[in-house]
């Protein structure tokens, strides 16, 4: 069934982004938050990023004025009734996002799709806090972060997803642009399986002072050929979520690999949750980002 309306419930670095893409393809979105000014901030976020994008002369302003018309923030959750589609991109908390999933099962229409992009719980975990007739209907759909720029989705299903579901979810993310691979339900999928031992490795040789922040990150970015170096990458995730993310893998693994660092538990406590707050590996207080002084 083709879906025309979504309802992204979130709107922080993951959330305004799902919201921007979908409404980039002609979607109606609803953007939300349980705090009306933050659902505000997320569609700000999102006329700010497409103005970088007229600026660039890639898209008119009256399209702009398009896709921003097409999104609406809202504190209300009963805007679900007539989604075809959730996103659900809050924060990285299994209770949390069940009280969410509980909430919008009682609101939305009974053909929605239900779809987490939650970057490390099990579906089936999620799936749990709805219905069983809605389990079909539930699924991963994890994007990468800046949503507009990664080409990738992790598809995960859970023991209940349907065919149809995850057959409706490619071809949506195909009309988005995007690259699917399959995950099994395992915690961390298949990226952060791989991403998360990376960052948490950069942040230990950092803290046994192995090499600057800033050369751990050229190391990377010089040598590797990454994008961005891990200290970076991880303030630009935001350290809350890489460890909420780690004591989800580390719950489920039991494994030193998927463990927070001591240092990332440390700057947590200090209220460090990188570009977001600031302050993380780096201070983002200047013009230019400089070494954290008080790492
Ligand atoms: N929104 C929209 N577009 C953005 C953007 C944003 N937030 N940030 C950058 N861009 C666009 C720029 O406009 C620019 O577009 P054009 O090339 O069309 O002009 C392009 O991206 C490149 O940006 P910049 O030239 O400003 O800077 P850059 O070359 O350093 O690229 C980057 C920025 C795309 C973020 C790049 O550094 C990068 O790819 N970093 C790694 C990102 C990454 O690994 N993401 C995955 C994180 S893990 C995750 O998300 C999942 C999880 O569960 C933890």
């Amino acid at each position: 069934m083709p879906i025309d309306r979504v309802f992204v419930a979130g709107a922080g670095l993951m959330g305004h982004g799902i919201a921007q893409v979908h409404a980039a393809i002609g979607k109606q979105v609803v953007l939300y938050e349980p705090e009306l000014s933050r659902a505000v901030a997320g569609r700000e976020r999102i006329a700010d990023n497409l103005e970088q994008v007229v600026a660039k002369r890639r898209l008119a302003a009256e399209e702009r004025d398009t896709i921003l018309d097409r999104i609406s923030a809202t504190d209300d959750p009963r805007r679900v009734a007539d989604a075809g589609l959730v996103v659900e991109a809050i924060y990285e908390d299994l209770d949390v996002k069940r009280g969410l999933w509980r909430e919008i099962d009682g609101l939305a229409p009974v053909d929605a799709i239900f779809a987490s992009n939650t970057s490390s719980i099990a579906i089936d975990d999620l799936a749990a806090a709805v219905g069983p007739e809605r389990r079909p209907a539930f699924v991963g759909m994890h994007f990468f972060s800046p949503v507009p720029v990664m080409r990738l989705i992790e598809l995960v299903r859970g023991t209940a997803t349907s065919d149809e579901t995850a057959a409706t979810i490619r071809s949506l993310a195909a009309d988005l642009g995007k690259h699917v691979i399959v995950s099994a339900d395992r915690p961390g999928f298949i990226v952060n399986r791989m991403l998360m031992p990376f960052l948490a490795e950069a942040m230990r040789a950092f803290e046994e002072g192995v090499g600057s922040a800033e050369d751990i990150d050229a190391g990377a970015k010089i040598g590797l050929n990454h994008p961005m170096g891990p200290l970076a990458l991880a303030d630009f995730v935001g350290l809350d979520t890489l460890g909420a993310i780690a004591d989800v893998m580390f719950d489920e693994f039991r494994e030193r690999r998927f463990a927070q660092p001591p240092l990332l538990r440390k700057m947590l406590a200090a209220g460090w949750y990188g570009r977001k707050s600031g302050m993380g590996f780096y201070d983002y207080s200047g013009e230019k980002p400089a070494p954290n002084p008080g790492l």
